[in-house]
């Protein structure tokens, strides 16, 4: 049995929090660059007294290695890379929904780039149903 478990996350996690996103944004929404730690700062302040946002470490071990939050009923997940691979984020999902099911959360979405097959394949695998394809048009930079 895996050890992973989910911890709430902190302001003395922001920084690690900002390594994950700076480290593997290739299938991100909007975001094609690193965010500097200014704008991070600044979006997680924002969301301090949300209380439709939750957010936990994830640990393997006793070591942080992702992280997983909850905006809405919008679902994001993050890995370290060294990390990927072995089931983590799966499980994380598995303990996510738990949480969501106490905190009274009726939904969860995931909005994925149809690119990121590692994300498809873990939503699938907890039984999150596509529902959509959602086409853009950008007009204007
Ligand atoms: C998506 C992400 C969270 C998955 O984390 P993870 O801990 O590696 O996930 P798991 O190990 O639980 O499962 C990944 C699955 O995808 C598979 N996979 C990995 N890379 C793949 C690829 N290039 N093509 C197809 N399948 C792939 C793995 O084999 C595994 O499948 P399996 O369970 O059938 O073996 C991680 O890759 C990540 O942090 N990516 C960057 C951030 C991101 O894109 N987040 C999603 C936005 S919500």
């Amino acid at each position: 049995m895996m050890d992973i478990q989910l911890r709430k996350a902190t302001k003395s996690d922001w920084d690690f929090i900002l390594e994950l996103r700076n480290n593997d944004f290739q299938y991100f929404y909007e975001q094609n660059s690193p965010i500097p730690k200014e704008a991070h700062y600044q979006y997680m302040e924002n969301h301090v007294n949300d209380s439709n946002f939750h957010q936990w470490i994830i640990s393997h071990e006793g070591n942080d290695v992702g992280y997983v939050r909850i905006l809405n009923e919008d679902v994001g997940i993050m890995v370290k890379k060294e990390a990927q691979g072995k089931g983590i984020a799966s499980k994380a999902l598995d303990l996510l929904e738990r949480e969501a099911v106490n905190l009274g959360i009726k939904k969860l979405v995931a909005l994925i780039h149809p690119k990121n097959q590692s994300s498809e394949k873990i939503f699938k695998k907890n039984g999150y149903d596509l529902k959509l394809y959602r086409f853009e048009k950008k007009l204007t930079d």
